[in-house]
């Protein structure tokens, strides 16, 4: 039996990961669950999959009054952080969303645990962190998003120095080909319609600005140690290709089927044999033909090179990067901000905030918080500007 414990069970990839377990209940334990605040569909998974521990990491939330059964009840991120660390533990599979992940990816990494990690945003804000703590503690990350999963399907059995450059296919996104002085029309409602997956909110933004993708080209820089020219993005609508790898010979591999977490979830669990899943087996080439590529429209979604240049500028540019984008996304959610001003708001956090390379994680939660101020303000202001215009 693979131990598993759940970060994040409570929202998109979380229920995904739930689904894949209650497939495989011979092969896979969930030992302990972890939501933020919702605190009721987390008393349901308990009563389900009765895990032996359970955290609510905010704590101002209500526990479940009788939650009953063995399970035992917790509240707080140390609660949390001692889930993780765990030495019982197989697979920490971490769901979290934002800057909020980085603490639990260290601690996986550094008790030795396989990390099957979709919150990518720890990647991007702690990425030298995460790299030492792997190094220090023997942990090993297996990527859950599906462009990072399908690169290391495609890397199997190939030598370091084989891999000439990758390509991440990117949906597009909801206003995909819209030009750029449509978008400053658009409201939340519609850049949450997201064409081909269905996810937690704030990636659908990302999906929609095109963060996620540089988000992603920073994940791919520090899982698989490739410099940024080895690292394109291209548009494909279908998402059915999820990425190329192309080697030094000119050969190009790519991994495909119809969009579903699922795959990617049961992978990083199983990692590396495959399991027999009868439930993802569905690719058709012929209902999903045909297959277009397209450019980044960058003039339209200028978060994509905002984000790749926060790579290239390396320090803690990807965290300041990652944090004026989460303050930003939630200020359009809530109608604050335009949808143009969320890489305004983020372009003018990256100028103020500096780029040194992060000693540690204090240093790095340091960064993350004055870039959330500054943040905070610039989206005060861009909100002004908008009341005044509209
Ligand atoms: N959804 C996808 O298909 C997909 C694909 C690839 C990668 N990812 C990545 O996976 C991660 C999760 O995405 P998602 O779409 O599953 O997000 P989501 O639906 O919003 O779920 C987020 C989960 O994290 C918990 N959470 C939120 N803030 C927290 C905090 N401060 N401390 C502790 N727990 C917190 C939430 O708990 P509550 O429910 O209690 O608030 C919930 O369980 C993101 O990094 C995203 O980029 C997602």
């Amino acid at each position: 039996m693979i131990r598993v414990a759940i970060l994040g069970s409570t929202g998109s990839i979380g229920r995904s990961a739930l689904e894949v377990v209650r497939r495989h209940p011979d092969r896979f334990e969930v030992v302990a669950l972890v939501a933020n605040r919702s605190a009721d569909m987390l008393t349901a998974q308990v009563a389900e999959f009765r895990p032996a521990m359970a955290v609510l990491c905010d704590e101002t939330v209500e526990m479940p009054t009788d939650p009953g059964g063995a399970t035992s009840w917790h509240r707080g991120i140390e609660a949390m952080l001692a889930v993780v660390a765990d030495p019982d533990l197989d697979v920490v599979l971490n769901s979290l969303v934002g800057a909020a992940g980085l603490r639990p990816t260290l601690t996986a990494l550094e008790a030795g645990h396989r990390l099957a990690l979709a919150n990518k945003e720890s990647l991007v804000a702690g990425g030298p962190l995460v790299r030492a703590a792997a190094q220090r503690g023997g942990g090993e990350v297996i990527p859950i998003d599906s462009e990072h999963s399908a690169i290391l399907q495609c890397l199997q059995g190939a030598g370091e120095t084989e891999v000439h450059r990758i390509t991440l296919t990117a949906s597009g996104g909801p206003f995909r080909g819209r030009p750029a002085a449509e978008l400053a029309q658009v409201k939340a409602e519609a850049a949450l319609r997201h064409p081909t997956w269905d996810m937690g909110a704030k990636i659908t933004i990302d999906s929609a600005t095109l963060a996620n993708k540089a988000l992603e080209v920073i994940e791919a820089h520090v899982l698989y140690g490739l410099e940024y020219e080895q690292i394109d993005a291209v548009v494909h609508p279908q998402s059915v290709i999820h990425s190329f790898v192309e080697f030094v010979d000119g050969s190009v591999l790519a991994q495909l089927g119809f969009p579903t977490m699922e795959l990617p979830i049961l992978y990083a669990l199983n990692y590396p044999d495959r399991v027999d899943d009868a439930a993802l087996r569905t690719y058709d080439p012929v209902r999903s033909s045909p297959l277009t590529f397209e450019e980044i429209d960058h003039e339209a979604f200028p978060m994509f090179s905002l984000g790749v240049e926060a790579g290239r500028r390396s320090g803690c540019a990807p965290a300041v990067y990652n944090a004026g984008n989460e303050i930003a996304v939630q200020a359009f959610l809530e109608d604050r901000i335009r949808f143009p001003d969320i890489s305004e708001v983020v372009r003018r956090t990256m100028d103020t905030i500096g780029a040194h390379a992060p000693r540690d994680l204090d240093d790095v939660i340091a960064v993350d918080s004055a870039a959330r101020t500054v943040a905070a303000e610039e989206a005060a202001r861009c909100g002004e500007a908008m009341g005044t215009t509209s």
